[in-house]
Order: C-alpha cells, then structure tokens, then sequence
C-alpha cells in the first residue's frame, strides 16, 4: 500500500497489519463522505485528548473523592469537562463518566426506577432507540416499557402521549430520538409529566450539538435528567454525558427517602459503583476539549449550517419525488422510504456506499419490511457541514444520491454519481494534515 500518511509512525513500526487498517479507514474516510446522521468528525485536538497519557490512569470516583492516589490531573481535566458542561447547558450537575450513550440511559434507569416500573418511551420503529424500551434490550428486559410514536404526517402524536400517561401511569417518559427528523417540543413533555407525576428524562444524543449551537431548544430546566452521547453533533469523543438539577452530589452517602432534589447523588451513585468501575480519563480528557470547541462562535455557526444543508438536500429529494417521513426536517437528518423508487432500504444503502456515500438502512414509521432491510434510509449532515460544505454542494449530491438510486441497476449513471462525489470530497478535504 502506498505509505503516504503522515502520522500513525509508531502503529506501522510495532503492528503493521494494524496500521494497514487504521490508514485503510483514513482513506475511506477523506476519499467519502459520511452521512450517517449519527457521525461526526473529532477535530485533531479531541483526537489527540483521547490518545493522551490519561489512559494510563485508574480514578475510581469523582473529583477530591477517589479511590486511588495520584489525582491531582484527573480531577482537573475532570472537573473542567463537568464545569463546561454546566455552562453551556445552565444545570446544577454534570456526570462525564459514562461509557458512551447506551450506559448513560442505562444509569439513569438504575438511578430512579426500580425493575418492574413502567418506562413511557418513543417507538423504535417510529425513530426511538434500543434503550428507550426494546424488549430484547435492558431497558425492555427489566422494566415495563410501552411506546408512544408518531401521527400519520410524522410529527409526535401527543395526545397518543397523554392517553399512555393516563392509561400507564409510567414512572418515567422519555423524549429523544435515534430518527426523528423534527425538532422536540420539550416544554410541552415536561407539562405532560408533572400532571402525571412521572420523571422527564429528555435524551439529547443525536441533537445536543444544535441545542448548544442554539438551532434547537434545550431541554435544561424542563427536564429531570437530560443525557447525550457526546460523539455525535458534539463532534467529541465516543462517550456519554448525564445532566440534572438539585443539591450538590453526595456520592458517599445513599439518600435517605430520596426527592428529585437528590438526583444529582443517585446518578453519581449509579454510574460509579452502580455500574461502572474506573472512568475513562483520556475520554473525558476529549469531552472537555470538544466543549471548548462547541462554546465557539464558529461551533453555533455549524449547528446552523448543519438544519440549513439538511433542508437544501431535503427539498431536491422532495422535488425527485422522494418520499420523507414528515415531509421535510428541521434538523440534522432525514428519513426517506425508497420503495417507491423500486428498491428497499438496505439496495439504498448499497447503491450510496458504492458511490462513495455512507448512509444507514433505517425503518419507517408502520415499515412492514425486516429490520435487517427495511423501507428506509436515514442520512445526515453533520460530517458533510465539518467539512465546509453549503447549500450549493448539497443540491448536486442530493441530485447524485437520487440518480443512484434511481437508477441503480445502471452501472454507468452509478459511476457518474460516484465521480460526482468523489470530486466534492477532493474539493472539501478532511483531515488533509493526516
Ligand atoms: C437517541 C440515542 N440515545 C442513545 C444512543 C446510544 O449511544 P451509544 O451508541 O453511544 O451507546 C443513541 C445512539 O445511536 C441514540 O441515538
């Protein structure tokens, strides 16, 4: 293989094979464009956080109540992850341990419901993630999961919301999306839940970077407890991220007949013992440095960019006769069904992959088809918009995608739209330093 990347030195000298597949995914990477909605590209600062010397470090607990010694740069960097957090978000308490998003939701679940307690969540088919309820999940497994979804123009049935409330009487509901392409009305969630009397857990993980570029509403101050992965439109590193009010945390010291005042402690206690053992150090080392970059001016002016290229690619589909779930999107994805253009989600997600684009298979709302290849396709801007691209570029690969999958039996016009993207990828570099 042609040897012509700059970085990596020390991989190629003590694990060649491993360097061949690491500079193998950089290549695909730069030479394609990622539209994977749920993607991002990390900055070469949070790249560089992440391979720090932190990794070398066991920090059981939290900031100046450890299990270990040799603290002093742990509880810094730590400290300065969980301060930047509760600026940018206007919250009393912030928990960076988490693994990533999966064990985040987890930790809430054992922070403030028991086995057995009913959890209101947004169907999976209808764009809800595994760990809002799926019954082969945890969060299906031990708890009582039922499902509210979408109306028939896409959009958050709400009075589906309220009859479940009044029929299930959930001892939690859960706002927050793995594919729902409009924005979340969280005041009118948190409304709902205190006339019912259920905590509000609002997962932000696809969205936090337009809620802190302030393209989207916050749910801060609305809901109980707010979680998000942090490598998706924060642009950070694969971690989670939990957020709440109440009084400072107490993780020593489980709270006697608990009140939502006492969130804070039984987060910090369910992450660390509940479930996990030492934090990731380096991890949170880049959460710190990727909420640096998203307190930035040109971070807000992304987030906006990113609704902006999502509206330009949706309305060339919606003119080449595309089918979106909701007719249109006010964030960073979209969800087409494709069958009306004689191919099923997983065809799609091929035909795109062969000219240079990485996008997802993905169920509809009511998909009669098999999850492994269902009507849809979801893709996203964040990665296309890191890379500088605007409106413009927008229209010639939505016109590209569509003539793919168009016409995807033909060889030639699939080449056509490969060379069409490879050219703008050429033209709007990433990572060209590496
Ligand atoms: C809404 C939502 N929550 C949680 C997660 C879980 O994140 P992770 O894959 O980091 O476990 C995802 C991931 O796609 C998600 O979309």
């Amino acid at each position: 293989m042609k040897q012509r990347h700059k970085v990596y030195g020390n991989i190629k000298n003590t694990d060649p094979e491993a360097y061949r597949f690491i500079t193998g995914e950089l290549d695909r990477q730069q030479k394609g464009l990622e539209m994977i909605p749920s993607e991002s590209y990390a900055s070469r600062a949070v790249l560089e956080a992440m391979g720090c010397i932190f990794n070398n470090k066991y920090s059981e607990g939290f900031p100046g109540k450890r299990y270990y010694g040799g603290q002093d740069f742990t509880d810094k960097i730590e400290q300065l992850a969980i301060d930047r957090a509760k600026r940018l978000f206007g919250v009393d308490h912030v928990n960076v341990q988490p693994y990533s998003g999966s064990p985040a939701n987890q930790a809430v679940y054992f922070a403030l419901l028991q086995p057995g307690d009913t959890v209101l969540g947004m169907q999976l088919q209808h764009g809800g993630h595994i760990t809002h309820g799926l019954k082969i999940n945890f969060s299906g497994r031990f708890y009582n999961s039922v499902f509210y979804g979408v109306d028939k123009q896409g959009f958050i049935d709400f009075s589906q919301v309220e009859s479940m409330l009044k029929k299930h009487r959930p001892k939690m509901i859960i706002a927050g999306a793995t594919a729902y392409p409009r924005e979340w009305d969280f005041a009118t969630f948190s409304k709902l839940a205190r006339k019912y009397k259920t905590y509000f857990m609002a997962d932000i993980a696809h969205i936090i970077g337009l809620i802190i570029g302030g393209a989207h509403q916050s749910p801060a101050g609305k809901a109980d407890v707010i979680t998000s992965t942090t490598h998706k439109t924060l642009r950070g590193p694969r971690a989670g991220i939990i957020m709440c009010n109440g009084k400072p945390s107490d993780p020593l010291r489980a709270p006697k007949n608990p009140t939502k005042r006492d969130i804070p402690t039984l987060i910090d206690r369910a992450i660390f013992p509940g479930l996990q053992g030492g934090p990731h150090e380096h991890t949170i080392a880049g959460i710190a440095v990727a909420l640096k970059e998203a307190s930035g001016a040109e971070f807000k002016k992304w987030a906006r960019q990113v609704v902006k290229n999502a509206k330009a690619l949706a309305e060339v589909f919606i003119r080449r006769g595309f089918d979106l779930v909701s007719g249109g999107t006010d964030n960073h994805l979209i969800l087409m069904n494709v069958t009306g253009k004689g191919l099923n989600g997983k065809e799609a997600e091929t035909v795109l992959d062969k000219i240079g684009i990485s996008v997802n298979k993905n169920a509809v709302p009511g998909d009669k088809r098999p999850p492994y290849s269902p009507s849809g396709i979801r893709l996203g801007t964040p990665c296309a918009t890191i890379r500088g691209m605007k409106e413009d570029q927008m229209k010639i690969l939505a016109q590209a995608m569509s003539d793919a999958m168009e016409n995807h039996k033909s060889p030639k016009i699939v080449k056509k739209s490969e060379r069409t993207v490879r050219q703008l990828c050429r033209d709007f570099p990433i990572y060209p330093e590496l």
